[in-house]
């Protein structure tokens, strides 16, 4: 049978890691691999490690084992955004960072940009529209964050493309680097992007707009602000953070509605419900399948004693599908009363930034995805990504079928 937590994070992707997090957690709540490393698919245990600040984060070559070393003497012209942002921060510095970024992301900040979300997702669905034939993902799901995020920035739309490039090439480091042609695809990126974001930051520091990342540049908390090389970074993390994993949501919810006539038929009925059906597949699909931490200082948890500097693996695909939780873990269930209760979203100190943003894109795009196309349908078979830990689809091809 191999070994579980190999399978998941191993070197091939499987296509359905659900069985080994039961593997997992019938182990115990936590149980020690031989690697070293702890493991965890319990709900309890997982929100409990999450939200406790005994946990913190660390390097990602302390999480992750990822190697993406750049060539001696760029270090300091590089920044590769999941490595230097709020992901790998711990308090003080990660709770002044989250402090000057949140308040673009509360909850009335983001209900603001609806009407922008919907103008993009209508112009993609007017493209859409015009081909018998269409990828759900390549076409529409994936072009729906970027577009957003490109928005919300003021990034002008013929450099759109280069985003989904450099996007995909980075979430891809989130596995971890493993050979010198994916190392130099990742530095050939990290030049172009840092070149690009810092031009543009250097425009928006001689011309505010109205853009995240003038309203960044110009954040204050405490009369400190953000320094060029922060403010890279976070960008660079929001927009990855933002395209690689709501594009995910959007197409996994969208090929449960096409798979399950009832459930469709609830939402034609009434559109009130795709928030249900976002968050529940949100629970049974998490776009980030798998969290690290880093114990601080020797801790007790599920009864196991974790050393100083132990590393835990938390199998949020596993909480997710926890029974003790989620009765009928593996149905999707619109009326299950706690789907909130998740952890795709992660919890505690480093609980998505971008959740209510998230959220929004994802219910606007499946709102209006089929309220055009009601009998949307497969037209050939779903492809998922090769990723270990970002877990979705990398196309999906669809006909729009009859549009009445
Ligand atoms: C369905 C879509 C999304 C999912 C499933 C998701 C998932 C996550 C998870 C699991 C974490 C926590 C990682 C940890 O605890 O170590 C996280 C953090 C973060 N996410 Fe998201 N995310 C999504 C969309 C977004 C969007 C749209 C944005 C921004 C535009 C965003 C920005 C961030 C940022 C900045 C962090 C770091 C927060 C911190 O460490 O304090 N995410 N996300």
């Amino acid at each position: 049978m191999g070994d579980p937590l190999m399978r998941v994070l191993g070197r091939r992707a499987v296509p359905n890691p659900y069985p080994e997090y039961e593997r997992i957690r019938a182990r115990g709540e936590v149980s020690r691999h031989p690697l070293g490393l702890y493991l965890t698919a319990d709900h309890a245990v997982s929100r409990a490690a999450l939200c406790d600040p005994r946990f913190g984060v660390g390097p990602a070559t302390q999480r992750g084992g990822i190697d993406w070393q750049v060539v001696s003497g760029d270090e300091g012209r590089l920044v590769h955004p999941l490595e230097e942002s709020l992901l790998v921060l711990n308090p003080p510095e990660h709770t002044r960072l989250r402090r000057m970024a949140s308040p673009l992301f509360a909850p009335y900040a983001v209900r603001e940009l609806a009407p922008a979300i919907e103008g993009v997702v209508a112009r993609i669905l007017d493209e859409a529209e015009r081909c018998e034939r269409f990828d759900l993902v390549g076409d529409f799901a994936r072009r729906v964050p970027i577009q957003v995020m490109c928005e919300l920035f003021g990034i002008p739309h013929a450099d759109h493309t280069t985003f989904v490039r450099w996007g995909t090439v980075l979430a891809d480091t989130l596995d971890g680097i493993r050979t010198f042609g994916e190392r130099r695809a990742v530095r050939g990126v990290l030049a172009e992007m840092t070149d690009f974001l810092g031009a543009l930051l250097e425009k928006r520091r001689r011309e505010p707009g109205d853009d995240l990342l003038s309203r960044l540049a110009a954040a204050e908390r405490d009369g400190e602000s953000l320094d060029d090389r922060t403010l890279l970074a976070l960008t660079g993390t929001l927009l990855i953070a933002g395209f690689e994993t709501t594009v995910n949501v959007i197409a996994s919810a969208a090929v449960e509605l096409m798979r399950s006539p009832d459930l469709r038929a609830m939402l034609l009925d009434d559109f009130g419900d795709v928030g249900e059906v976002v968050e529940e597949t949100l629970r049974i699909e998490p776009p980030v399948q798998v969290l690290l931490r880093i114990a601080r200082e020797p801790v007790t948890l599920g009864g196991v004693d974790l050393p100083a500097d132990a590393m835990l693996a938390i199998a949020v695909g596993g909480a997710n599908r926890d029974p003790a939780v989620f009765p009928e873990p593996h149905r999707f269930d619109l009326r299950r009363p706690n789907k909130r209760d998740h952890l795709a979203f992660s919890a505690g100190g480093h609980y998505c930034l971008g959740a209510g943003l998230a959220r929004l894109e994802a219910e606007l795009a499946l709102r209006h995805l089929f309220s055009r196309m009601p009998r949307l349908e497969p037209a050939g078979e779903p492809r998922l990504r090769r990723t270990r830990n970002i877990r979705g689809h990398v196309s999906v091809p669809v006909r729009a079928g009859d549009r009445r």
